[in-house]
Protein backbone atom coordinates (compact mmCIF):
# COMPACT_ATOMS: atom_id res chain seq x y z
CA UNK A 1 0.00 0.00 0.00
CA UNK A 2 1.72 3.28 -0.73
CA UNK A 3 2.15 5.29 1.56
CA UNK A 4 1.40 9.31 1.51
CA UNK A 5 1.83 11.10 -1.52
CA UNK A 6 5.18 13.54 -1.63
CA UNK A 7 6.83 16.26 -3.83
CA UNK A 8 11.00 16.00 -4.39
CA UNK A 9 10.86 18.71 -1.55
CA UNK A 10 9.13 16.23 1.01
CA UNK A 11 10.59 13.37 -0.25
CA UNK A 12 13.99 14.79 0.43
CA UNK A 13 13.25 16.55 3.66
CA UNK A 14 12.47 12.78 5.29
CA UNK A 15 15.64 11.59 4.39
CA UNK A 16 19.65 12.11 5.34
CA UNK A 17 21.82 12.82 2.58
CA UNK A 18 24.84 11.96 5.23
CA UNK A 19 23.23 7.94 5.27
CA UNK A 20 22.74 7.46 1.60
CA UNK A 21 25.81 8.78 0.31
CA UNK A 22 27.59 6.56 3.18
CA UNK A 23 26.52 3.56 1.62
CA UNK A 24 28.67 4.53 -1.79
CA UNK A 25 31.55 6.59 0.43
CA UNK A 26 33.28 6.33 3.99
CA UNK A 27 32.14 9.75 5.47
CA UNK A 28 33.91 11.22 8.36
CA UNK A 29 33.32 14.51 10.25
CA UNK A 30 34.75 17.46 9.45
CA UNK A 31 33.98 20.74 10.43
CA UNK A 32 30.50 21.55 10.46
CA UNK A 33 29.84 18.29 7.71
CA UNK A 34 31.60 15.72 6.67
CA UNK A 35 33.99 14.23 4.00
CA UNK A 36 35.09 11.92 1.26
CA UNK A 37 36.53 10.51 -1.52
CA UNK A 38 34.36 11.70 -4.21
CA UNK A 39 33.16 8.71 -6.32
CA UNK A 40 32.93 10.30 -9.76
CA UNK A 41 36.29 11.02 -10.18
CA UNK A 42 39.86 9.38 -9.08
CA UNK A 43 40.33 11.10 -5.83
CA UNK A 44 43.10 10.24 -3.42
CA UNK A 45 42.24 13.23 -0.93
CA UNK A 46 38.85 13.59 0.33
CA UNK A 47 37.62 16.26 -2.08
CA UNK A 48 33.78 15.80 -1.73
CA UNK A 49 32.06 17.82 1.11
CA UNK A 50 28.24 16.76 2.39
CA UNK A 51 26.21 18.66 4.67
CA UNK A 52 23.43 17.39 6.40
CA UNK A 53 22.51 20.59 7.23
CA UNK A 54 22.24 22.10 4.01
CA UNK A 55 20.82 19.29 2.33
CA UNK A 56 24.44 19.18 -0.30
CA UNK A 57 27.05 17.86 -1.50
CA UNK A 58 30.03 18.92 -3.55
CA UNK A 59 33.31 17.68 -4.91
CA UNK A 60 35.80 20.44 -4.90
CA UNK A 61 38.18 18.35 -7.20
CA UNK A 62 36.15 17.56 -10.08
CA UNK A 63 33.05 20.43 -9.19
CA UNK A 64 30.09 17.69 -9.45
CA UNK A 65 27.77 18.89 -6.86
CA UNK A 66 24.11 19.04 -5.82
CA UNK A 67 20.91 17.69 -4.15
CA UNK A 68 20.21 14.65 -2.90
CA UNK A 69 18.65 13.09 -6.10
CA UNK A 70 21.59 14.11 -8.28
CA UNK A 71 23.47 12.21 -6.39
CA UNK A 72 21.32 9.59 -6.71
CA UNK A 73 20.80 10.12 -10.38
CA UNK A 74 24.90 10.01 -10.91
CA UNK A 75 25.98 7.03 -9.46
CA UNK A 76 23.15 5.01 -10.13
CA UNK A 77 22.74 6.75 -13.89
CA UNK A 78 19.07 6.90 -13.19
CA UNK A 79 16.63 9.16 -15.09
CA UNK A 80 15.41 11.97 -12.33
CA UNK A 81 11.70 10.58 -12.19
CA UNK A 82 13.76 6.67 -11.25
CA UNK A 83 15.93 8.35 -9.04
CA UNK A 84 13.33 10.27 -6.83
CA UNK A 85 10.75 7.19 -7.37
CA UNK A 86 13.77 5.19 -5.52
CA UNK A 87 13.98 7.81 -2.91
CA UNK A 88 9.99 8.25 -2.42
CA UNK A 89 9.82 4.39 -1.91
CA UNK A 90 12.73 4.68 0.75
CA UNK A 91 11.14 7.12 2.97
CA UNK A 92 7.92 5.43 2.74
CA UNK A 93 5.65 8.33 0.39
CA UNK A 94 4.51 7.36 -3.36
CA UNK A 95 5.92 9.71 -6.10
CA UNK A 96 5.47 8.38 -9.27
CA UNK A 97 1.82 7.83 -10.02
CA UNK A 98 0.75 11.69 -9.77
CA UNK A 99 3.99 12.75 -11.04
CA UNK A 100 4.47 10.83 -14.20
CA UNK A 101 0.84 11.00 -15.26
CA UNK A 102 1.48 14.59 -15.02
CA UNK A 103 4.63 14.70 -17.44
CA UNK A 104 2.36 12.28 -19.74
CA UNK A 105 -0.37 14.91 -20.19
CA UNK A 106 2.26 17.80 -20.72
CA UNK A 107 3.49 15.34 -23.38
CA UNK A 108 0.35 15.25 -24.84
CA UNK A 109 -0.06 19.03 -25.27
CA UNK A 110 3.36 19.35 -26.74
CA UNK A 111 2.60 17.02 -29.14
CA UNK A 112 -0.95 18.74 -30.10
CA UNK A 113 1.01 21.95 -30.32
CA UNK A 114 3.58 20.26 -32.32
CA UNK A 115 1.03 19.04 -34.83
CA UNK A 116 -0.90 22.36 -35.03
CA UNK A 117 2.59 23.86 -36.27
CA UNK A 118 2.97 21.32 -39.43
CA UNK A 119 -0.84 22.09 -39.95
CA UNK A 120 0.13 25.70 -40.40
CA UNK A 121 3.27 24.77 -42.46
CA UNK A 122 0.30 23.62 -44.81
CA UNK A 123 -2.21 26.10 -44.94
CA UNK A 124 -2.27 29.10 -46.90
CA UNK A 125 -0.57 31.45 -44.37
CA UNK A 126 2.17 28.87 -44.62
CA UNK A 127 3.33 29.99 -47.81
CA UNK A 128 6.18 32.51 -46.48
CA UNK A 129 8.07 29.18 -44.60
CA UNK A 130 7.28 26.64 -47.11
CA UNK A 131 8.93 29.07 -49.74
CA UNK A 132 11.86 29.26 -46.94
CA UNK A 133 12.11 25.99 -46.89
CA UNK A 134 12.14 25.18 -50.32
CA UNK A 135 14.37 27.41 -51.29
CA UNK A 136 17.03 26.45 -48.28
CA UNK A 137 17.03 22.97 -50.26
CA UNK A 138 14.29 20.94 -47.75
CA UNK A 139 11.80 19.48 -49.44
CA UNK A 140 8.11 18.28 -48.35
CA UNK A 141 9.36 14.85 -47.31
CA UNK A 142 11.80 16.38 -45.66
CA UNK A 143 9.60 18.59 -43.51
CA UNK A 144 7.67 15.56 -42.65
CA UNK A 145 10.43 13.40 -41.48
CA UNK A 146 11.77 16.03 -39.21
CA UNK A 147 8.16 17.31 -38.35
CA UNK A 148 8.94 21.14 -39.33
CA UNK A 149 6.57 23.63 -39.09
CA UNK A 150 5.11 27.08 -38.68
CA UNK A 151 4.61 29.51 -35.96
CA UNK A 152 1.64 32.01 -37.19
CA UNK A 153 1.97 35.37 -36.72
CA UNK A 154 -0.20 37.09 -34.11
CA UNK A 155 0.31 37.24 -30.63
CA UNK A 156 -2.03 34.88 -29.35
CA UNK A 157 -2.60 31.92 -31.54
CA UNK A 158 -1.46 29.19 -29.52
CA UNK A 159 -2.89 31.05 -26.56
CA UNK A 160 -6.37 30.66 -27.67
CA UNK A 161 -6.16 27.38 -29.58
CA UNK A 162 -4.77 25.37 -26.20
CA UNK A 163 -7.05 27.81 -23.66
CA UNK A 164 -8.38 24.54 -22.45
CA UNK A 165 -5.14 23.24 -21.17
CA UNK A 166 -4.86 26.81 -18.75
CA UNK A 167 -2.30 29.15 -19.14
CA UNK A 168 -0.71 28.32 -16.12
CA UNK A 169 0.23 24.51 -17.84
CA UNK A 170 0.96 26.86 -21.37
CA UNK A 171 3.55 28.93 -19.64
CA UNK A 172 5.37 26.07 -17.74
CA UNK A 173 5.75 24.06 -21.09
CA UNK A 174 7.82 27.70 -22.57
CA UNK A 175 4.94 28.04 -25.01
CA UNK A 176 3.66 31.49 -23.36
CA UNK A 177 5.84 34.26 -22.03
CA UNK A 178 4.66 36.33 -19.32
CA UNK A 179 4.51 40.06 -20.17
CA UNK A 180 3.73 43.15 -18.38
CA UNK A 181 0.16 42.97 -19.64
CA UNK A 182 -0.87 39.11 -19.88
CA UNK A 183 0.49 35.84 -21.41
CA UNK A 184 1.12 35.70 -25.18
CA UNK A 185 2.84 33.02 -27.54
CA UNK A 186 6.18 32.95 -27.39
CA UNK A 187 6.97 31.58 -30.91
CA UNK A 188 5.38 34.25 -33.68
CA UNK A 189 5.86 34.24 -37.48
CA UNK A 190 8.76 31.64 -37.51
CA UNK A 191 9.85 28.46 -39.14
CA UNK A 192 9.78 25.64 -36.68
CA UNK A 193 11.70 23.11 -35.81
CA UNK A 194 10.64 20.63 -33.28
CA UNK A 195 13.17 19.25 -30.42
CA UNK A 196 12.23 15.67 -29.49
CA UNK A 197 13.56 13.22 -27.00
CA UNK A 198 15.47 10.29 -27.25
CA UNK A 199 12.24 8.47 -27.93
CA UNK A 200 11.50 11.04 -30.85
CA UNK A 201 8.63 12.76 -28.96
CA UNK A 202 8.30 16.77 -29.28
CA UNK A 203 9.56 18.66 -25.69
CA UNK A 204 10.54 21.72 -27.10
CA UNK A 205 10.81 24.11 -30.45
CA UNK A 206 13.34 26.05 -31.86
CA UNK A 207 11.93 28.72 -33.70
CA UNK A 208 13.83 30.23 -37.15
CA UNK A 209 13.14 34.36 -37.36
CA UNK A 210 13.14 35.35 -41.61
CA UNK A 211 14.52 38.24 -40.70
CA UNK A 212 15.19 40.10 -37.16
CA UNK A 213 16.68 39.05 -34.24
CA UNK A 214 17.47 36.31 -32.42
CA UNK A 215 17.35 33.98 -35.32
CA UNK A 216 16.87 31.18 -33.32
CA UNK A 217 14.43 31.14 -30.39
CA UNK A 218 14.17 28.37 -28.61
CA UNK A 219 11.86 26.89 -25.64
CA UNK A 220 13.00 27.88 -21.86
CA UNK A 221 13.42 25.38 -19.46
CA UNK A 222 10.39 23.17 -18.69
CA UNK A 223 10.05 19.87 -16.44
CA UNK A 224 9.91 18.30 -19.66
CA UNK A 225 13.31 20.19 -21.89
CA UNK A 226 15.84 19.91 -19.69
CA UNK A 227 18.49 22.26 -21.51
CA UNK A 228 22.02 20.76 -20.26
CA UNK A 229 20.76 17.63 -21.52
CA UNK A 230 18.96 17.59 -24.50
CA UNK A 231 20.82 16.84 -28.11
CA UNK A 232 19.19 18.07 -30.79
CA UNK A 233 18.42 14.65 -33.25
CA UNK A 234 19.27 12.12 -31.27
CA UNK A 235 16.61 10.02 -31.51
CA UNK A 236 17.07 10.16 -35.24
CA UNK A 237 20.67 9.45 -35.01
CA UNK A 238 20.87 7.25 -32.18
CA UNK A 239 20.62 3.88 -34.17
CA UNK A 240 23.53 5.23 -36.97
CA UNK A 241 25.40 6.19 -33.68
CA UNK A 242 25.06 3.05 -32.19
CA UNK A 243 26.51 0.95 -35.02
CA UNK A 244 29.65 2.77 -35.97
CA UNK A 245 30.37 4.21 -31.94
CA UNK A 246 31.08 7.86 -34.04
CA UNK A 247 28.42 11.00 -33.54
CA UNK A 248 29.31 14.11 -35.65
CA UNK A 249 28.32 16.56 -33.55
CA UNK A 250 27.51 20.37 -35.17
CA UNK A 251 26.01 23.39 -34.16
CA UNK A 252 22.41 24.12 -35.67
CA UNK A 253 19.82 22.40 -36.70
CA UNK A 254 19.71 22.82 -39.85
CA UNK A 255 23.66 21.53 -39.74
CA UNK A 256 21.53 17.93 -38.41
CA UNK A 257 19.29 18.08 -41.36
CA UNK A 258 21.17 18.47 -44.23
CA UNK A 259 23.61 15.73 -43.39
CA UNK A 260 20.90 13.87 -42.19
CA UNK A 261 19.61 14.40 -45.82
CA UNK A 262 23.41 13.46 -47.13
CA UNK A 263 22.56 9.87 -45.59
CA UNK A 264 25.35 11.49 -42.91
CA UNK A 265 23.13 9.70 -39.76
CA UNK A 266 24.65 10.11 -37.03
CA UNK A 267 24.96 14.20 -37.06
CA UNK A 268 23.44 15.67 -33.80
CA UNK A 269 22.97 19.15 -32.48
CA UNK A 270 24.41 20.62 -30.04
CA UNK A 271 22.35 23.98 -30.06
CA UNK A 272 25.07 26.59 -30.13
CA UNK A 273 28.66 26.02 -29.06
CA UNK A 274 28.86 25.81 -25.12
CA UNK A 275 28.97 21.96 -24.59
CA UNK A 276 27.54 20.77 -21.27
CA UNK A 277 28.49 17.51 -19.05
CA UNK A 278 25.10 16.22 -19.10
CA UNK A 279 25.06 16.44 -23.35
CA UNK A 280 28.62 14.68 -23.31
CA UNK A 281 26.70 12.38 -20.80
CA UNK A 282 23.98 11.74 -23.48
CA UNK A 283 26.85 11.20 -26.04
CA UNK A 284 28.58 8.58 -23.85
CA UNK A 285 25.27 6.07 -23.54
CA UNK A 286 25.58 5.78 -27.52
CA UNK A 287 29.41 6.25 -29.14
CA UNK A 288 33.18 6.40 -28.19
CA UNK A 289 34.37 9.15 -30.47
CA UNK A 290 32.51 12.39 -31.42
CA UNK A 291 33.66 14.32 -34.32
CA UNK A 292 33.27 18.07 -33.84
CA UNK A 293 32.25 19.84 -36.67
CA UNK A 294 31.44 23.49 -36.14
CA UNK A 295 30.98 26.56 -37.97
CA UNK A 296 34.58 27.31 -38.39
CA UNK A 297 34.74 30.75 -37.03
CA UNK A 298 33.43 29.52 -33.76
CA UNK A 299 35.34 26.23 -33.47
CA UNK A 300 38.45 27.71 -32.04
CA UNK A 301 36.77 29.79 -29.75
CA UNK A 302 36.66 29.49 -25.89
CA UNK A 303 33.34 27.75 -25.44
CA UNK A 304 33.78 25.22 -27.89
CA UNK A 305 37.34 24.37 -26.84
CA UNK A 306 35.67 23.94 -23.28
CA UNK A 307 33.18 22.20 -25.25
CA UNK A 308 35.49 19.40 -26.61
CA UNK A 309 37.25 19.35 -22.88
CA UNK A 310 33.78 18.20 -21.40
CA UNK A 311 33.71 15.78 -24.37
CA UNK A 312 36.77 14.70 -23.29
CA UNK A 313 36.41 14.49 -19.46
CA UNK A 314 33.84 11.99 -19.43
CA UNK A 315 36.15 9.91 -21.77
CA UNK A 316 34.55 10.30 -24.85
CA UNK A 317 37.20 10.53 -27.96
CA UNK A 318 37.16 13.55 -29.68
CA UNK A 319 38.42 14.77 -33.25
CA UNK A 320 38.01 18.23 -34.80
CA UNK A 321 36.94 18.53 -38.39
CA UNK A 322 37.99 21.15 -40.28
CA UNK A 323 35.56 22.99 -42.65
CA UNK A 324 37.26 25.79 -44.70
CA UNK A 325 36.92 29.25 -43.38
CA UNK A 326 33.27 30.78 -42.84
CA UNK A 327 31.84 27.68 -43.55
CA UNK A 328 29.30 25.33 -41.72
CA UNK A 329 27.97 21.91 -42.38
CA UNK A 330 24.90 22.69 -43.95
CA UNK A 331 26.50 25.01 -46.34
CA UNK A 332 29.16 22.91 -47.06
CA UNK A 333 27.52 19.30 -47.81
CA UNK A 334 25.31 21.72 -50.04
CA UNK A 335 28.33 23.02 -51.48
CA UNK A 336 30.06 20.10 -52.31
CA UNK A 337 28.08 16.68 -52.02
CA UNK A 338 28.09 14.00 -49.27
CA UNK A 339 31.28 12.10 -50.06
CA UNK A 340 33.59 15.75 -49.66
CA UNK A 341 31.65 16.31 -46.72
CA UNK A 342 32.79 12.29 -45.95
CA UNK A 343 36.56 13.34 -46.49
CA UNK A 344 36.10 16.43 -43.92
CA UNK A 345 34.87 14.42 -41.61
CA UNK A 346 37.52 11.46 -42.16
CA UNK A 347 40.63 13.62 -42.12
CA UNK A 348 39.61 15.46 -38.31
CA UNK A 349 42.37 15.83 -36.20
CA UNK A 350 42.88 14.25 -33.20
CA UNK A 351 41.45 17.22 -30.31
CA UNK A 352 44.74 18.19 -28.90
CA UNK A 353 46.18 18.40 -32.65
CA UNK A 354 43.37 20.80 -33.13
CA UNK A 355 44.42 22.53 -29.71
CA UNK A 356 47.71 23.32 -30.81
CA UNK A 357 46.97 24.47 -34.14
CA UNK A 358 44.40 26.64 -32.89
CA UNK A 359 46.98 28.39 -30.55
CA UNK A 360 49.35 28.69 -32.80
CA UNK A 361 46.93 30.48 -35.33
CA UNK A 362 45.99 32.63 -32.33
CA UNK A 363 49.90 34.19 -31.73
CA UNK A 364 52.70 35.27 -33.41
CA UNK A 365 55.36 33.04 -32.81
CA UNK A 366 58.07 35.43 -33.83
CA UNK A 367 57.86 37.50 -31.00
CA UNK A 368 58.77 36.66 -27.47
CA UNK A 369 55.70 38.36 -26.60
CA UNK A 370 53.58 36.09 -28.91
CA UNK A 371 55.52 33.13 -27.22
CA UNK A 372 54.32 34.34 -23.87
CA UNK A 373 51.03 34.64 -24.82
CA UNK A 374 50.90 31.54 -26.64
CA UNK A 375 52.00 29.67 -22.94
CA UNK A 376 49.49 32.07 -20.92
CA UNK A 377 46.71 30.90 -23.08
CA UNK A 378 47.68 27.61 -23.42
CA UNK A 379 46.76 27.28 -19.16
CA UNK A 380 43.32 26.91 -18.65
CA UNK A 381 42.87 24.09 -21.25
CA UNK A 382 46.18 22.43 -20.28
CA UNK A 383 45.27 22.46 -16.62
CA UNK A 384 41.68 20.35 -17.66
CA UNK A 385 43.47 17.86 -19.33
CA UNK A 386 43.35 14.61 -16.74
CA UNK A 387 45.09 11.89 -18.95
CA UNK A 388 48.97 12.47 -18.45
CA UNK A 389 49.97 10.90 -21.68
CA UNK A 390 48.14 13.64 -23.48
CA UNK A 391 49.35 16.17 -21.20
CA UNK A 392 52.83 14.97 -22.09
CA UNK A 393 52.17 14.92 -25.89
CA UNK A 394 51.25 19.00 -25.67
CA UNK A 395 54.10 19.75 -23.37
CA UNK A 396 56.18 18.79 -26.30
CA UNK A 397 54.45 20.44 -29.50
CA UNK A 398 54.11 23.28 -27.01
CA UNK A 399 58.19 23.40 -26.42
CA UNK A 400 58.37 22.66 -29.85
CA UNK A 401 56.21 25.49 -30.48
CA UNK A 402 58.01 28.35 -28.10
CA UNK A 403 61.40 26.98 -28.15
CA UNK A 404 61.92 25.64 -24.73
CA UNK A 405 62.69 22.82 -23.05
CA UNK A 406 59.96 20.49 -22.20
CA UNK A 407 61.14 21.21 -18.80
CA UNK A 408 60.35 24.66 -18.41
CA UNK A 409 57.06 23.85 -20.33
CA UNK A 410 56.14 21.99 -17.75
CA UNK A 411 57.03 24.71 -15.45
CA UNK A 412 55.30 27.37 -17.10
CA UNK A 413 52.02 25.22 -17.30
CA UNK A 414 51.58 24.45 -13.92
CA UNK A 415 48.58 22.02 -13.42
CA UNK A 416 46.70 24.16 -11.18
CA UNK A 417 48.05 27.24 -9.58
CA UNK A 418 50.25 26.18 -6.58
CA UNK A 419 47.76 25.47 -3.30
CA UNK A 420 48.68 27.57 -0.34
CA UNK A 421 47.83 25.07 1.80
CA UNK A 422 48.98 21.31 2.46
CA UNK A 423 50.15 19.28 0.04
CA UNK A 424 47.52 16.63 -1.62
CA UNK A 425 44.51 18.54 -0.14
CA UNK A 426 42.34 19.62 -2.97
CA UNK A 427 40.90 23.16 -2.97
CA UNK A 428 37.87 24.29 -4.00
CA UNK A 429 39.33 26.22 -7.72
CA UNK A 430 37.61 30.08 -6.55
CA UNK A 431 40.75 31.87 -8.10
CA UNK A 432 38.06 33.16 -10.80
CA UNK A 433 35.96 34.57 -8.19
CA UNK A 434 34.49 38.12 -8.21
CA UNK A 435 31.78 40.28 -7.02
CA UNK A 436 28.77 37.87 -8.25
CA UNK A 437 30.50 34.65 -6.45
CA UNK A 438 31.06 36.13 -3.40
CA UNK A 439 27.65 37.58 -2.77
CA UNK A 440 26.25 34.30 -3.85
CA UNK A 441 28.39 32.30 -1.36
CA UNK A 442 27.46 35.01 1.24
CA UNK A 443 23.49 34.44 1.01
CA UNK A 444 23.62 30.40 0.23
CA UNK A 445 26.09 30.29 3.36
CA UNK A 446 23.31 32.59 5.48
CA UNK A 447 26.61 34.85 6.19
CA UNK A 448 24.69 37.61 4.81
CA UNK A 449 21.33 38.02 3.51
CA UNK A 450 20.15 39.36 -0.07
CA UNK A 451 18.98 42.18 1.32
CA UNK A 452 21.98 43.66 2.41
CA UNK A 453 22.63 43.69 -1.75
CA UNK A 454 19.50 44.75 -2.63
CA UNK A 455 20.26 48.47 -2.50
CA UNK A 456 23.21 48.05 -5.16
CA UNK A 457 22.20 44.84 -7.65
CA UNK A 458 19.63 43.09 -9.24
CA UNK A 459 19.44 39.49 -10.55
CA UNK A 460 20.11 40.98 -13.93
CA UNK A 461 23.59 41.72 -12.91
CA UNK A 462 24.88 38.47 -12.70
CA UNK A 463 26.26 36.33 -15.77
CA UNK A 464 25.26 32.92 -17.33
CA UNK A 465 23.87 30.10 -14.24
CA UNK A 466 25.09 32.60 -11.37
CA UNK A 467 21.94 34.88 -12.64
CA UNK A 468 19.13 31.96 -12.36
CA UNK A 469 20.72 31.75 -8.92
CA UNK A 470 20.15 35.52 -7.93
CA UNK A 471 16.92 35.40 -9.36
CA UNK A 472 15.88 32.84 -6.77
CA UNK A 473 17.68 34.61 -4.07
CA UNK A 474 16.22 38.05 -5.00
CA UNK A 475 12.67 36.85 -4.60
CA UNK A 476 13.46 36.58 -1.07
CA UNK A 477 13.63 32.74 -0.41
CA UNK A 478 16.83 30.58 1.28
CA UNK A 479 14.95 27.19 0.54
CA UNK A 480 17.53 25.38 -0.54
CA UNK A 481 15.79 22.23 -1.03
CA UNK A 482 13.62 24.56 -3.02
CA UNK A 483 16.19 26.47 -5.14
CA UNK A 484 18.00 22.81 -6.20
CA UNK A 485 14.78 22.31 -7.57
CA UNK A 486 14.86 25.27 -9.97
CA UNK A 487 18.06 24.91 -10.89
CA UNK A 488 19.54 23.43 -14.38
CA UNK A 489 22.74 20.92 -13.75
CA UNK A 490 25.08 23.96 -14.18
CA UNK A 491 23.28 26.24 -11.62
CA UNK A 492 23.04 23.09 -8.74
CA UNK A 493 26.69 22.54 -9.06
CA UNK A 494 27.33 25.91 -8.55
CA UNK A 495 25.14 26.68 -5.72
CA UNK A 496 26.37 23.64 -3.75
CA UNK A 497 29.79 24.53 -4.63
CA UNK A 498 29.03 28.18 -3.38
CA UNK A 499 26.98 26.92 -0.30
CA UNK A 500 29.62 24.41 0.98
CA UNK A 501 32.96 26.19 0.13
CA UNK A 502 35.01 26.98 2.94
CA UNK A 503 36.73 30.07 1.50
CA UNK A 504 36.59 33.02 3.99
CA UNK A 505 35.11 35.78 2.65
CA UNK A 506 34.57 39.43 3.66
CA UNK A 507 30.77 40.86 4.42
CA UNK A 508 31.77 44.56 4.30
CA UNK A 509 34.10 44.33 1.60
CA UNK A 510 31.60 42.37 -0.78
CA UNK A 511 29.08 45.08 0.09
CA UNK A 512 31.82 47.98 -0.94
CA UNK A 513 32.51 45.59 -4.18
CA UNK A 514 28.60 45.56 -4.79
CA UNK A 515 28.01 48.91 -4.37
CA UNK A 516 31.37 50.20 -6.57
CA UNK A 517 30.81 47.39 -8.98
CA UNK A 518 27.14 45.83 -9.48
CA UNK A 519 25.11 48.81 -10.34
CA UNK A 520 27.96 50.84 -12.48
CA UNK A 521 27.89 48.63 -15.68
CA UNK A 522 24.30 49.34 -16.41
CA UNK A 523 24.66 52.96 -15.74
CA UNK A 524 27.69 53.80 -17.21
CA UNK A 525 25.84 51.52 -20.36
CA UNK A 526 23.16 53.92 -20.44
CA UNK A 527 24.97 56.94 -20.06
CA UNK A 528 26.69 55.76 -23.43
CA UNK A 529 24.06 55.50 -24.89
CA UNK A 530 23.07 58.95 -24.01
CA UNK A 531 26.34 60.28 -25.12
CA UNK A 532 25.84 59.14 -28.57
CA UNK A 533 22.47 60.82 -28.98
CA UNK A 534 24.43 63.89 -27.69
CA UNK A 535 27.40 63.70 -30.29
CA UNK A 536 25.00 63.15 -32.68
CA UNK A 537 22.67 66.60 -31.92
CA UNK A 538 26.24 68.26 -31.51
CA UNK A 539 26.77 67.85 -34.89
CA UNK A 540 24.10 68.57 -36.36
CA UNK A 541 24.32 71.66 -34.85
CA UNK A 542 27.65 71.92 -35.68
CA UNK A 543 28.61 72.79 -32.38
CA UNK A 544 32.26 70.73 -33.00
CA UNK A 545 33.64 72.33 -29.39
CA UNK A 546 31.44 70.46 -27.51
CA UNK A 547 31.35 67.57 -30.30
CA UNK A 548 34.94 67.50 -29.29
CA UNK A 549 33.98 67.39 -25.41
CA UNK A 550 31.22 64.58 -25.72
CA UNK A 551 33.77 62.12 -27.54
CA UNK A 552 36.52 62.84 -24.95
CA UNK A 553 34.01 61.96 -22.68
CA UNK A 554 32.78 58.91 -24.57
CA UNK A 555 36.36 57.50 -24.89
CA UNK A 556 37.16 57.87 -20.84
CA UNK A 557 33.79 56.22 -20.33
CA UNK A 558 34.60 53.44 -22.80
CA UNK A 559 38.24 53.01 -20.43
CA UNK A 560 36.15 52.87 -17.25
CA UNK A 561 33.51 50.76 -19.04
CA UNK A 562 36.04 48.00 -19.22
CA UNK A 563 37.55 48.44 -16.09
CA UNK A 564 34.33 47.84 -14.16
CA UNK A 565 33.71 44.69 -16.27
CA UNK A 566 37.26 43.31 -14.89
CA UNK A 567 37.11 44.28 -11.56
CA UNK A 568 33.64 43.44 -11.31
CA UNK A 569 34.85 39.71 -12.55
CA UNK A 570 37.90 39.54 -10.45
CA UNK A 571 36.73 41.55 -6.95
CA UNK A 572 38.70 44.25 -5.95
CA UNK A 573 39.63 42.75 -2.42
CA UNK A 574 41.49 39.94 -3.18
CA UNK A 575 39.40 37.68 -0.95
CA UNK A 576 41.09 34.51 -2.23
CA UNK A 577 44.08 36.11 -0.28
CA UNK A 578 42.71 34.92 3.08
CA UNK A 579 41.55 31.13 2.38
CA UNK A 580 40.03 29.53 5.61
CA UNK A 581 40.77 26.14 6.65
CA UNK A 582 38.09 23.92 6.22
CA UNK A 583 39.36 21.71 9.20
CA UNK A 584 39.40 24.73 11.56
P1 LIG B 1 24.06 29.52 -36.24
O1 LIG B 1 23.99 30.99 -36.11
O2 LIG B 1 25.29 28.89 -36.80
O3 LIG B 1 22.79 29.11 -37.07
O4 LIG B 1 23.71 28.92 -34.83
P2 LIG B 1 22.60 28.08 -38.26
O5 LIG B 1 22.16 26.79 -37.68
O6 LIG B 1 23.76 28.10 -39.18
O7 LIG B 1 21.33 28.78 -38.87
P3 LIG B 1 20.88 29.02 -40.34
O8 LIG B 1 21.49 27.91 -41.16
O9 LIG B 1 21.36 30.39 -40.69
O10 LIG B 1 19.39 28.95 -40.25
C1 LIG B 1 23.84 27.56 -34.54
C2 LIG B 1 22.81 27.14 -33.54
O11 LIG B 1 22.90 27.92 -32.37
C3 LIG B 1 21.60 28.14 -31.81
C4 LIG B 1 20.64 27.35 -32.68
O12 LIG B 1 20.47 26.06 -32.13
C5 LIG B 1 21.37 27.30 -33.99
O13 LIG B 1 20.93 26.23 -34.81
N1 LIG B 1 21.22 29.57 -31.87
C6 LIG B 1 21.77 30.42 -32.77
C7 LIG B 1 20.25 30.02 -31.02
O14 LIG B 1 19.73 29.26 -30.19
N2 LIG B 1 19.85 31.34 -31.09
C8 LIG B 1 20.38 32.20 -32.00
O15 LIG B 1 19.95 33.37 -32.05
C9 LIG B 1 21.37 31.74 -32.86
MN1 LIG C 1 25.77 27.78 -38.54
Amino acid sequence: MPGQRADVQEIKSRLSIVDIISRYVTLTPSGAGYKGKCPFHKDDTPSMTVSEEKGLWHCFGCGEGGDLIAFVMKIERLSFIDATRRLAEEAGVSFDVAEDGARDELREIMAEVANAFVLNLRSPAGKKARDYLLNRGYPEDCWMTYGLGYALPGWENVKRAFAKYGEATLLKLGLLVQGDKGVYDRFRDRTIFPILDVSGRPIAFGGRAFEGQPKYLNSSQTPLFDKGRVIYGLSWARERMSQTRIAVLVEGYTDVLSLHQADIRNAVGSMGTALTQGQAEMLKRFVDEVVIAYDQDAAGSAASLRGMQVLRNVGLNVRVARLPLGEDPDGFVRAHGSEAMQEIFESSLPFHEFFIESLKARHDLSTVRGKEQLLEDAREFYADIRSSALREVIERAIADLVDLSIESVRRELPRKRKPRHEEGESRPSAEHWGVEEHVLALVLRGEATWSAFEPYLSPSDFTGANRSIAEYLSKGSMELSELMGVLDEEGARRASFYALSPIRINVEGTIEDAKRWMGRLPAIEKRLQELDREIERSGQEEDWTRWDELQKAKSDLRKALIQAKDAKRKGIHEQQDNQENPEG
